[in-house]
């Protein structure tokens, strides 16, 4: 009998619900919420409020999904942070009541340790392949931005990361300064094919070791921008594909250089990416054409598994049931990063 597992995911703006057979996915819901949008960013309390309406249906359509009953569940798994404290509380006490209903052990999952795991999720033929130890892991979402050498399923050490604001964060506020709705990194990216990357430039960041920065590349797209609007109102619109592709190619290009250095420095040629901007298609074929040259082993995950997701949860889920490291029902959520 495998072991079925529900992973359960609120840190953000996404209500999701996954089931997990061991580490083969049956099912991966979510509800978004679209709420946020107007507000050009997330509201907490409106997030909180949108999970509790959320996640019964979310987790029905889960199970349903699955083709199964509760009642088969082994486990329970949830995100405990790190996120926004009022939307992890929401996960974080039906997954407490749900467990302790059911009798079954809970699980408590790290957020970013999850988006990294997420590459061990097998499809129903088992046909993926998965990375193997030790390999690097660029982690890029809205709230993050790391590269990380994973040893093990949890043993994992941060070599790099920002000082300021986040890949994702940068994406989102080039779109925001260009009129572009929250969250912006998928406009971005869809606009940037059509655009020449080469038309504009941007100061990039010299940043020591393997960390980044992108406050400076967010205010000298704001001033550049500034500038040219003062000599044509319309600039923006005008030049909206060729600006998108110029500030997503200047984004891929400090990943990358920053990648590329780790991978020189530890000597390890497997080389994943992870989190909601390893959505973004420049990111994606960028690295895949650096694989020849560099003679590396490149993952990249399904574009299910980029963003916030909860079969992420159930896998990270799987391998601590394995390890019977199970959560208690007093563990409180947390909103900055643990690992
Ligand atoms: O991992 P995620 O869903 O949530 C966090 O844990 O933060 O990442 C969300 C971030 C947002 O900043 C969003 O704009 C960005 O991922 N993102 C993208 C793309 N899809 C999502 N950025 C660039 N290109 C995309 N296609
Ligand atoms: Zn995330």
């Amino acid at each position: 009998m495998p072991l079925y597992i529900l992973g359960i995911e609120s840190s953000c703006d996404d209500t999701a619900a996954a089931v997990i057979a061991d580490d083969v996915i049956l099912s991966n819901v979510a509800a978004n919420q679209d709420i946020h949008s107007s507000f050009g960013g997330v509201v907490p309390e409106l997030a909180s409020r949108a999970h509790q309406q959320n996640i019964i249906p979310v987790i029905h359509a889960a199970l349903q999904k699955a083709n199964i009953n509760k009642n088969q569940l082994a486990a329970v798994a949830y995100t405990r942070g790190p996120g926004l404290l009022g939307s992890l509380l929401v996960g974080a006490s039906f997954s407490k009541a749900f467990a302790l209903g059911l009798n079954i052990p809970l699980i408590e999952v790290d957020h970013l340790q999850a988006h990294i795991l997420a590459h061990f999720i097998h499809n129903a033929e088992k046909s993926n392949p998965v990375p193997s130890f030790p390999f690097l892991c660029l982690t890029v979402s809205g709230g993050h931005t790391q590269i990380v050498i994973v040893k093990d399923h949890f043993n994992m050490h941060i070599i790099g990361q920002t000082i300021d604001d986040a890949a994702g964060e940068t994406f989102d506020k080039a779109a925001k300064i260009m009129g572009l709705p929250y969250p912006g990194g998928p406009f971005i990216d869809k606009l940037a094919r059509e655009g020449d990357p080469g038309r504009f430039s941007f100061a990039k960041p010299n940043i020591p070791a393997l960390n980044f920065s992108f406050s400076g590349l967010k205010t000298s797209i704001l001033y550049f921008l500034r500038d040219r609007i003062k000599e044509n109102k319309d600039f923006i619109e005008q030049n909206k594909a060729d600006l998108c592709a110029s500030v997503q190619k200047t984004i891929i290009d400090i990943l990358l250089a920053k990648l590329e250095k780790a991978a020189f420095e530890t000597g390890i040629r497997e080389i994943a990416i992870a989190g909601g901007v390893s959505a973004n298609s420049g990111l994606r074929s960028s690295l895949n054409a650096m694989k020849d040259k560099n003679g590396w082993n490149v993952f990249i995950p399904p574009l299910s598994y980029t963003t916030d997701n909860a079969a992420m949860i159930a896998v990270t889920g799987y391998f601590k049931y394995l390890k019977k490291n199970f959560a208690l029902q007093s563990d409180a959520p947390y909103a900055r990063s643990r690992f």
